[in-house]
């Protein structure tokens, strides 16, 4: 079993900074029954030789979960920067030296039986090291999941509404009982969706393919690094289509992407080896432009950081350009 978040750890909940062990819920709250929350997940990574701390995309994930929160009619009352200012303050009176993970949570908070939600909406903010998600270094070996991706129609699949994870809790769990590390789910048309936590990608015949963002998959913010990254750098073509289940078998090669997972290789499917069964080149070479734009080595990727402890000015260009001076 995996050990609980350090209780000393600094939260922001209810508009303050607190242990996490004094951040607590009531029992009746209208989130813990119904699912009626939606949550976020950003990374940071701990640059070593630049002695800093870099948040991916803040701005971008304040402005998904914003939106995201409209359709469960959750209003947070602070802008994108303004939450990324919190997120800065939290990270800093952490003092993180480490690779970081960001939960941002907002949800109906009412403490009461009864399903129809109210307008009383709360959030908090949650930082805590966090390591490897999967263990891919030597791929991951992924099965088609019995379970079927949540429809647009009864849970949208594009926000993190906590309800719908149960649906990625029933797939993980069977997968890993399985002997899988990570699950696929199909939707209810049988195409391929995404993984329990994370996007997918194909290769084939010189392409890299992803299902659309209206085939019930999260519009993942690594999705659109790694298809920025693999356009830009490596001239690919990138195509946005349906994806057969069969195809998975026949493909040259596979991966995964997210806030957690960032790329993981996937070399062998429902027990069929992926290409050769081992980490195709194209996968090793987009790992390794993630890494690279994640730490701040690519200047034209510099935009997307967010430094911790060199950013003095408001989150976003600014910030990001102070990084960019600074480290380069
Ligand atoms: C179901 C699901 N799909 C995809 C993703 C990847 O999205 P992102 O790259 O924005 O983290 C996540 C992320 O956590 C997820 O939970």
């Amino acid at each position: 079993m995996k050990a609980d978040a350090d209780p000393n750890l600094i939260v922001y909940f209810g508009g303050e900074y607190m242990p996490l062990a004094e951040a607590r819920v009531g029992i009746l709250t209208h989130a813990l029954h119904y699912g009626t929350g939606v949550f976020e997940g950003i990374r940071a990574h701990w640059e070593e030789s630049a002695q800093e701390l870099f948040v991916l995309r803040p701005q971008e994930h304040f402005e998904r979960w914003k939106r995201n929160c409209g359709i469960l009619r959750i209003e947070i009352p602070l802008s994108p920067q303004e939450l990324c200012e919190v997120l800065l303050e939290l990270m800093r009176r952490n003092a993180f030296r480490a690779n970081v993970y960001i939960r941002p949570i907002a949800y109906k908070c009412a403490e009461r039986i009864g399903v129809a939600p109210d307008e009383q909406d709360a959030f908090a903010m949650v930082a805590l090291p966090f390591g490897e998600y999967l263990h891919a270094e030597q791929g991951l070996h992924a099965g088609v999941s019995p379970w079927r991706r949540v429809e647009d129609n009864a849970i949208p699949a594009r926000a993190k509404i906590c309800g719908a994870y149960a649906n990625s809790a029933l797939a993980s769990d069977e997968a890993r009982r399985s002997g899988f590390d990570e699950a696929i789910l199909l939707d209810e048309n049988g195409h391929v969706a995404e993984g329990a936590t994370c996007n997918i990608f194909m290769a084939r015949q010189g392409k890299l393919i992803t299902p659309p963002v209206t085939d019930n998959v999260l519009e993942g913010i690594t999705r659109d690094c790694v298809m920025t990254l693999a356009a830009r750098e490596l001239g690919l073509e990138i195509v946005e289509r349906s994806i057969d289940r069969s195809e998975l078998y026949v493909c040259d090669e596979l991966f995964l992407t997210g806030t957690a997972v960032g790329l993981a290789p996937v070399v062998r499917v429902d027990h069929r080896p992926v290409g050769d069964g081992v980490i195709g080149p194209l996968a090793r070479h987009l790992l390794q432009l993630y890494f690279d734009a994640t730490r701040g080595h690519l200047p034209v990727y510099r935009k997307w950081l967010l430094g911790v402890y060199q950013a003095r000015q408001k989150p976003g260009q600014e910030a990001a350009r102070m990084v960019e001076t600074s480290v380069a």
